[in-house]
Formats: C-alpha cells, structure tokens, sequence
C-alpha cells in the first residue's frame, strides 16, 4: 500500500506566501473596486533590461539555426557563464573561486532547499528566527527537524537563533551543537547586515565545530556600507566551511527568467567526501541545466552595459526603501532595514499580532505586506514590507499610511 511522506503533514497547511496570495484574492474578490497595493512577497516590477533582452533575442535565432542549436546543455551550466561569475563576482573582489566550483541553477529557492539533501537525517540545522521559510520547510519534508510544538511554535531538534530589536538583529552563536548553519545577509526577512568581523565569528565557529555553513546572499546586490561583506568568501577559511548562494532574481529582475548560481568549493570535505562531487552528482541526476536562452541572458549581466543597467534598478529599487522607511517613520514607526537590502522589517502597535497587522492593513489601506510570525515565532509583532512596488504604487502606500 502505498504510503505517504508523514513529514510533509508537519508543515504548515500552506507556504507562506501562498497563504498571503490566498488572502489577497479572496478580499479582491469581496471588494473588486478596491486598489490594493502589493508589497508583500519581494518580487520585481522593473523590466527585464536590455543588455540582457537583446542577448536572449540572439540566443533565440540561434535555437532556430541548424548550426547554433543547442539541446541539452552541461547540468552545471555553460562554461561562458560561469567563467564570467568568477571573473566579475569573485575574481574583482579579490576571490579566488574556480569555474568547477560554480553550479548555475534556476533559483536560490531551489538550491538552499535541495542542499540538505546530501546531509544526514540526524544533523542538526540552526536557523535564525525570523528565517526564508525555505530552509526550515525543506528540512521538514526531509524529517531533520522532530516534531513541531503548538506552544512554542518551534521543532524540537532545530536550533533557532532569534533576531529581535534586543539583540540588534545579530545571532548568537548556538550554545549546542549544531551542524548545518543557514545564515542569509543582507537578511530576508530583517533587512539588516552583519559586518566583516561579526560573520568571521561564524566561520570560525564553524571550522571549530565541523559545521557547515549555507549562506544566502540573494540580496548581496543592495549592499551599500563599507564594512558588509559581499560574499562570505571574503572571510579568511570560508572556503572551507560555507557554500554560498547567489540569485539574478532581485539583481536583475530575474524571478520569472530565473537564473541562479551556487558556489561549492573544492576544499570542502565532509567525512572525506567532497560536497563539490556530491552536489554535482545530485544535480546531474535531477536536473538538466538551465536554458541556454536564460544563460545568454545572464552572461549579458556582466557586460559594462548590463552592469550599468542592473544598477539603476537597484537604484530604484533603494529609493523606494527609502520613500518605506521614511514614510513609516513618518507614521510613527519604529522600523529596521531597507539600507542595505530591499525588506523593510517594521515593528506592529503594542497588542496587535503580526496577522491582526496584516489584516487590518488589508482591509484599511488595502496594502498587502508579510506577517513577521510567518517567517518564525520570533518575528512575531513585526511586518515586512518590500521595495520592489513600482515607485507610484510605493508612494501612494505610505500616503495612505500617514
Ligand atoms: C520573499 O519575498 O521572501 C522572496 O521573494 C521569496 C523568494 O525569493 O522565494
């Protein structure tokens, strides 16, 4: 008989931003007439730019040419794009990262869900609480994670590491053993950073614990203070103990192309086992590479040209953070974020949860923002708003809030 994974009714009834989706159109189809405002799930507005359009245009006539066809191409990516991630990623930063190491993938979503795969099922995950539901969900469904307690809103084998105003948005260190670390800077949801120094403590931690560290960078692009690494690469030993994850989808405008890249290094060996081989081996197994359209597309980002363009968006994109936090503070906020990363973390009125927040938002602005408690027990009492509305939309959003 066949029998169901029982890890997957662990989870909530729905992921979180499909609850929210839910939500949204149900009040739509209560109140057609109303205009509501999205800034809840960071997806962009901006148009693909065209450095990027023109390439995938060219990739386009050359599918239909007998000589330029391309069918399958390499599970890894293709080597013209991957050389251009070292080159502009690593390389001008003073990164020494090698073209084997990197795994070009359809989205960071994917990747920080599928990694856990290679881990045994008794490793430990450490989260920070609020986290990207992505990282604990997966660990769900694989059954690392024990059992859910209603009353804490916790799994009982997972390590979380709260992010709250008290502690300035910055984890401590796990005081248990933990093995598997996911750490994401600039920070989904908070928007804040950790400095050089303060991430150093983690790859050491790591390297004197034999843990591995996940870090996702997906919102590295929106980094603006001197002393926030890009890429925890930068750190002395990370190769050693932390896989990075990286996203053209906030970047370049990519969450409907997607394009993705993870970066594996050689030196990591698990039990004498190199995770560069194992993640190569899961991926030639389950999946067959990224169009080449979209890697032509991409390859168009590191191009003086496409660099320019990417950057204006971000630039949008920043100022529409900065409309949000002024906006709100404008209100009578108290809000976090939205300087070096596109989420505007902000602090709900005394008595009121994060989901009566929600929906009071809905119904009396007709803004759709995120339930800081959807995003772990610890963001309980905050909300998320994203900068990437459209500038009009943004602007009439904080109208409406004061
Ligand atoms: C978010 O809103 O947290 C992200 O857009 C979700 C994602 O990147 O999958």
């Amino acid at each position: 008989m066949v029998k169901i994974n029982e890890n997957y009714l662990k989870l909530q009834d729905s992921y979180l931003f499909s609850t929210i989706a839910k939500k949204v159109a149900d009040f739509q189809e209560k109140h057609p007439d109303k205009k509501v405002i999205k800034l809840g799930i960071g997806d962009v507005t901006l148009p693909v730019i065209p450095a990027v359009i023109k390439a995938m245009h060219q990739a386009v006539e050359e599918m239909g040419e007998k000589e330029s066809f391309k069918g399958y191409g390499p599970e890894q990516g293709y080597d013209f794009l991957r050389e251009k991630i070292v080159e502009w990623d690593y390389k001008k930063r003073g990164i020494s990262i090698e073209k084997e190491e990197i795994f070009v993938s359809d989205g960071a979503k994917c990747d920080t869900g599928n990694f856990q795969e290679l881990f045994d099922i008794n490793n430990t995950i450490a989260i920070t609480d609020p986290v990207y539901p992505v990282y604990l969900d997966s660990n769900v469904m694989a059954g690392r994670t024990g059992n859910f307690n209603e009353q804490t809103q916790k799994f009982d084998k997972v390590v979380y590491m709260p992010v709250t105003k008290e502690n300035n948005f910055v984890p401590e260190l796990p005081k248990e053993k933990v093995d598997l670390i996911y750490l994401c800077l600039p920070n989904n949801p908070t928007g804040t950073v950790l400095s050089k120094e303060e991430l150093k403590k983690w790859v050491d931690y790591a390297k004197e614990n034999k843990a591995l560290i996940l870090f996702d960078a997906a919102y590295e692009a929106f980094i603006v203070e001197e002393d926030v690494p890009h890429s925890i690469y930068e750190i002395e030993g990370a190769k050693e103990v932390a896989i990075e994850f990286k996203s053209f989808s906030k970047t370049a405008g990519f969450t409907g192309i997607r394009c993705a890249y993870t970066v594996v290094p050689k030196e990591i060996q698990i039990e004498g086992v190199s995770l560069n081989n194992l993640w190569n081996r899961r991926q030639c197994t389950k999946f067959n590479g990224v169009p080449y359209i979209t890697q032509r597309g991409t390859e168009a980002v590191y191009t003086e040209e496409g660099q320019k363009q990417i950057k204006e968006n971000i630039e949008y994109y920043r100022e529409n953070a900065r409309i949000i936090r002024e906006g709100l503070e404008r209100a009578g906020y108290t809000v976090y974020g939205g300087i070096n990363a596109p989420y505007i973390w902000l602090k709900v009125p005394d008595g009121v949860t994060s989901w009566e927040f929600f929906d009071k938002l809905l119904e009396e602005k007709n803004i759709v923002g995120t339930p800081g408690s959807g995003f772990g027990p610890s963001g309980e009492g905050y909300f998320r708003l994203t900068a990437f509305g459209s500038r009009e939309s943004t602007i009439e959003a904080m109208e409406r809030m004061n």
